[in-house]
């Protein structure tokens, strides 16, 4: 496992399971993480500062003010500092605070202010557990974006009774966090979410269909899970993200600013102009139809012996369109897909298509284009030409925002 550098903030509140929370701080200052520990005043009942402060190697923080130096504690600086924030155990009261944005305490506060995700393990008695109130607040908190629930697991519980309501275990925990670590690689940051935090983010993804008639259409074999993947690791990162997607079968990503489902490319150009104005990065990796049948019969076309014509008329290019209107602050990324002559074709639409970036993939190179869960793409940017080796679109959808978080910086 290699976190060196990760800072995380471990919140603990009122549970019995805190004392299983020293666990997790030496097993993630062993993988070499820097932990900053902020508990709840109840928390303090059961596992002291000392442990906590002799485990993590820092103060801990519990209070506003630390009395024993007059000094104030910096929740707004916490919540920045933070590459990820885990509350472990979270307690009934600490999940319908965070439902509820209540800022009685600084563990609150700082929960308010972080900037980075927010992973939660829920531990409480099961009849609380299974309570509609706490399911509000749980529903509530794992729709907000970047918020990641674990466990809670089911076994015997302190009240003597039995059943769902324990914290996941610890073992688990640090397991899912280093899964986390090592799929985000380097991507999620501080840093970077700084940049793409609030930034609105257009995507579009998917094919279209353009209608022969009621029950025939002409498109292509775009799955949407290359734009899909984009939009979850623009998600991550805390932007507002809103997804055009064409007909896919996958189901939108949870936190989404918008989500617009078309049909035809003409609906896509519609959907993309409302945005026009006011994005800041535009992905367009859509597989739009080029061209669509002249005029749609209606009802279901008579099947015929011989040839039966459609006369075609070509789709308005979306991207064209966008890059001439595009501002010096709005940053533009195009896919190109290509059978021949790649590297010119891609060349030639970054420029005539006016982008800042180009993404090319070759339905010729094995495992990449329509369809597959694998991509590989050759990136053409202001950096130069990068070329990204076979990997799960998942990963590639990083290493693609990695890139551009290299080129771009928010007006
Ligand atoms: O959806 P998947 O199965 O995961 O597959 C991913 C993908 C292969 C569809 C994706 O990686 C990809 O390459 N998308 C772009 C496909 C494409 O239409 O390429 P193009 O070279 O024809 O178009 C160039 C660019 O112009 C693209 O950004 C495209 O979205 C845009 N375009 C094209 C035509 C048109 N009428 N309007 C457009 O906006």
């Amino acid at each position: 496992m290699g976190w060196s550098g990760r800072k995380i903030l471990l919140g603990i509140t009122g549970s019995i399971a805190a004392y299983k929370t020293t666990w997790i701080i030496r097993q993630l200052k062993n993988n070499g993480a820097e932990v900053q520990v902020v508990c709840s005043p109840d928390a303090l009942g059961f596992v002291t500062p000392l442990t906590l402060s002799t485990l993590s190697e820092r103060p801990v923080f519990s209070e506003f003010v630390r009395s024993d130096q007059g000094e104030w504690v910096n929740h707004v600086a916490l919540g920045m500092w933070a590459d990820l924030m885990l509350i472990a155990p979270c307690s009934a009261q600490t999940l319908a605070k965070m439902a509820g944005g209540l800022c009685d305490n600084l563990l609150m506060a700082v929960y308010l202010s972080a900037r980075c995700p927010v992973w939660f393990a829920p531990a409480m008695d099961l009849d609380m557990w299974k309570h509609p109130a706490t399911t509000r607040n749980v529903l509530e908190l794992v729709s907000r974006p970047n918020h990641k629930m674990l466990g809670p697991a089911s076994g015997a519980l302190a009240s003597g009774l039995s059943g769902v309501g324990r914290m996941a275990e610890p073992q688990d925990i640090v397991g899912a966090l280093d899964q986390w670590w090592s799929n985000n690689k380097d991507l999620v940051t501080a840093e970077s979410s700084a940049t793409m935090r609030d930034q609105l983010i257009l995507i579009t993804a998917g094919p279209t269909r353009e209608a022969i008639d009621d029950v025939r259409y002409i498109s292509n074999h775009s799955s949407g899970k290359m734009g899909y993947a984009l939009a979850q690791v623009c998600l991550d990162l805390d932007a507002r993200v809103v997804l055009i997607s064409g007909p896919v079968s996958l189901p939108p990503p949870h936190g989404l600013f918008a989500f617009i489902p078309v049909e035809s490319a003409m609906e896509m150009q519609e959907a993309v102009k409302k945005y026009q104005e006011q994005f800041d990065i535009g992905i367009f990796c859509a597989a739009v139809a080029d061209f669509r049948p002249v005029r749609k019969t209606e009802g279901k076309v008579k099947k015929k012996d011989g040839i039966f014509p459609i006369e075609l008329v070509a789709n308005p290019d979306i991207l064209a369109e966008v890059g001439s209107k595009k501002r010096s602050d709005q940053f533009l990324v195009g896919f190109a897909l290509e059978t021949a002559n790649g590297l010119a074709e891609a060349e030639r639409k970054k420029s005539i298509k006016n982008c800042d970036m180009l993404v090319l993939n070759n339905m010729q190179d094995p495992g990449a284009g329509f369809g597959q869960d694998t991509n590989q793409v050759t990136l053409f940017s202001a950096k130069g030409i990068t070329e990204l080796s076979l990997a799960p679109k998942k990963e590639i959808a990083r290493q693609i925002i990695q890139h551009l978080l290299q080129c771009y910086s928010p007006a």
